[in-house]
């Protein structure tokens, strides 16, 4: 698969934060008419640790929902059959084009590592499906970019699997934003904060890379490897493949796309101004080409900064916050509260639902048959992609890096004549 010419990019694809929450599909354009009574067919790509979890959903919404298991390809045959089995599905596949090709499918579950997601969800989208691709919606900026194409091209459903997007804390906290509630935001702060293991690092999962030492008869690794460099048969690469740049981005794709996108929606963020992260790899220098810990600030060109605190080291966090001028917006456990600056409430909400996948399925359920608006939809998956990946490559570069709005790409940001002035 090539990436898209840059130019016929930007010409399909929608640039201002306006554009978050609304996309081009509706049930209307939706290939197979879709009533709101018809059962909604459902195929699973991967069947590791997430996709287990969309197993679940799939299980519990069965009924609920109208759902029909028909498939689960994994790469990993005793994978793909384990799926089959616990969600009832009629077949089981190594290759993920044949789960693709079937016809009763209505909507793909893409729940494999980061550099297959790009292909994957395009392909789906080229037969004709709905897409529900986890996060980071693709590994790169232009994967992200090639998607957004793709989506606008065929107007397909696409829900990115940041499930907290269908907590409604966010959706809420941006309409009293909107209202001027906490006056004008210069700044939000955020956390993702773990405490490893000191011998094993994150995402290390030494007792699986020794049982598998010698590669599973039925695990087709060409298939996995993808796009990616052909290497030999490593259990390290297959189990800990967020521990590689060439799968992943790491912490920064892996975790902060969860915190950064809650902010994004909240602030109507799109596409940073500049970016910065720092961290290293510090604690674990295990063979890793990412860092154990790293951190960001973006700065957003209506005139804020996101700060996003991010350790493996310590699980000590941070309130997440939102910061304005009359007052300063407190995600809680339970919704969120605002206050001046005097502790006055100025406003506050009591969140239904919560960081679920249930809810974050059941929202593209509603759209597919309804065009009920999707909550993570792809322009919201591309800014985030943009942001994270930005914080990865200043930390790789030593540089502070920009975001070139004309040719819709990063670069240092010395290179660009960027305003230190809001732009919006
Ligand atoms: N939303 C969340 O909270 C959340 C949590 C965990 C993981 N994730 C995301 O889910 C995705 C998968 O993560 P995971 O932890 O389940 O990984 P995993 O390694 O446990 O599972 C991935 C599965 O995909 C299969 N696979 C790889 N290439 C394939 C191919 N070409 N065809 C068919 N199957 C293929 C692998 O064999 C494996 O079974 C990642 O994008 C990750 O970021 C999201």
């Amino acid at each position: 698969m090539t990436l898209p010419n840059r130019r016929s990019f930007l010409s399909t694809t929608t640039s201002t934060a306006a554009a978050i929450g609304v996309t081009a599909s509706t049930a209307k354009s939706y290939g197979r008419v879709i009533g709101a009574n018809d059962r909604l067919g459902v195929g699973v790509i991967g069947g590791g640790v997430i996709g287990n979890a969309h197993f679940d959903v799939i299980n519990k919404l069965k009924e609920s929902n109208n759902l029909l298991p028909v498939a689960v390809s994994d790469c990993w045959m005793t994978r793909a059959e384990a799926g089959k089995r616990k969600i009832g599905a009629d077949a089981a596949y190594s290759e993920y084009k044949r789960l693709i090709d079937r016809k009763e499918i209505d909507y793909v579950v893409v729940a494999t590592p980061e550099h297959w997601h790009w292909t994957m969800t395009i392909d789906a989208m080229d037969a004709g499906k709905a897409v529900y691709c986890e996060k980071p919606l693709t590994h790169t900026i232009p994967e992200a970019q090639a998607v957004v194409k793709k989506q606008k091209e065929t107007g397909k459903p696409l829900q990115v699997g940041v499930q907290a997007m269908s907590d409604d804390s966010y959706i809420t906290a941006r309409d009293a934003i909107r209202k001027g509630v906490i006056g004008k935001v210069i700044q939000a702060q955020i956390e993702y904060v773990r405490r490893y293991d000191s011998k094993k690092g994150p995402w290390r999962e030494p007792e699986l890379v020794a049982q598998h030492a010698t590669k599973p008869a039925d695990l087709d690794w060409n298939a996995w490897l993808g796009s990616a460099k052909k290497t030999d048969w490593n259990p390290n690469h297959y189990f800990e493949w967020r521990c590689y740049s060439a799968y992943s981005g790491g912490i920064c794709t892996d975790l902060f796309i969860h915190r950064i996108t809650r902010i994004m929606k909240a602030c109507d963020l799109l596409y940073p101004r500049r970016v910065v992260g720092m961290g290293g790899i510090w604690q674990w220098p295990d063979g890793r080409d990412l860092p154990d810990n790293i951190e960001m600030i973006c700065e957003y060109p209506r005139g804020m900064t996101v700060y996003v605190l991010g350790t493996m080291s310590n699980r000590v966090g941070i309130d997440h916050l939102i910061r304005g001028y009359r007052g300063t917006l407190k995600f809680t456990k339970t919704g969120w509260v605002a206050e001046d600056k005097d502790g006055k409430i100025l406003a506050e909400h009591t969140k239904t639902g919560g960081e679920d996948q249930n809810l974050h399925h059941t929202n593209l359920h509603n759209h597919i048959r309804n065009g009920e608006t999707l909550n993570c939809p792809v322009e919201l998956g591309l800014a985030g992609v943009v942001a994270v990946n930005m914080a990865n490559e200043s930390w790789r570069s030593s540089k502070m890096i920009g975001w070139d709005k004309v040719n819709e790409k990063m670069v240092p940001a010395d290179t660009l004549h960027l305003s230190h002035e809001p732009e919006v």
